[in-house]
């Protein structure tokens, strides 16, 4: 389990602009530089990828994006490329997030083609699983959870996994202030290394799962503190220096 260092990493979501931005980068990247024992990153809305890279490189903070295109290139228009965000020094991608899932119609195999396509460019990618409310109110929320993880499984392997990021997110927790309890998403983080150790695991022992659902600098902590959460994803909280910082500060404790 020590072997499994922490990741905290923002989801600036569709936020931002060049003024501020460079304030909040700066921020970060100075104020978490102390030593400890801890991955920092933000996923930044496209347009500002090289502004991260201008002022985030040679530092300890790594940068990356929210979505990628499953297609090499071609004629997709308005889409990004795997390749474009390596370009830009990119370490990782956010896939499947419940925002695409829910509102621009991403289905598991979508999600497991966005997978494949960011490992073979060599981008990490952070896998987001979660269930909404009426999911865990039917109590199928395993089951969902599941059907997500075997996707990706079933397409990549789950040696695959060993070069990526998992995110739990319970969707009835995202921008709602209603924080899974650490019992909760323990519950949750077990679940899903348990059902990864059963085609892996060594992969299982090593991944990191972050919670990602209205983590605060009040309740990291305490997040943080559970066996098989290996820090966050951050939506809201990532967009104030002052919140970002004390929950990287909290991941290193
Ligand atoms: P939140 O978002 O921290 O604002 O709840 C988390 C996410 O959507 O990744």
């Amino acid at each position: 389990m020590a072997m499994r260092s922490k990741l905290v990493a923002g989801n600036w979501k569709m936020h931002g602009e060049l003024v501020q931005n460079q304030d909040l980068l700066k921020r970060i990247m100075l104020e978490t530089a102390e030593p400890g024992e801890v991955d920092i990153a933000v996923c930044v809305p496209y347009p500002y990828l090289p502004q991260a890279q201008s002022v985030l490189r040679n530092s300890h903070v790594f940068w990356g994006a929210q979505n990628v295109s499953q297609h090499e290139k071609g004629a997709y228009t308005g889409e990004i490329s795997t390749a474009m965000l390596a370009d830009f020094g990119c370490r990782f991608v956010i896939v499947g997030h419940s925002e695409r899932r829910a509102l621009y119609g991403e289905d598991n195999r979508t999600v497991a083609l966005k997978f494949k396509a960011a490992q073979a460019a060599g981008l990490m990618p952070i896998l987001c699983v979660g269930e909404t409310l009426d999911q865990r109110e039917a109590a199928v929320t395993e089951q969902v959870v599941a059907e997500q993880l075997d996707a990706v499984i079933e397409l990549a392997g789950a040696e695959a996994l060993g070069k990526a990021i998992l995110a739990y997110e319970p969707v009835w927790a995202i921008g709602t202030g209603k924080t899974a309890t650490p019992q909760q998403a323990q519950e949750m983080h077990g679940f899903i290394r348990d059902r990864i150790a059963v085609s892996n695991p060594q992969v299982a022992r090593e991944l990191r799962i972050l919670y990602g659902g209205s983590v605060k600098a009040g309740n990291a902590a305490e997040l943080f503190a559970m066996p098989d959460i290996d820090g966050g994803l951050i939506g809201g909280a990532s967009l104030i220096a002052d919140e970002f910082i004390s929950i990287c500060r909290a991941a290193k404790n």
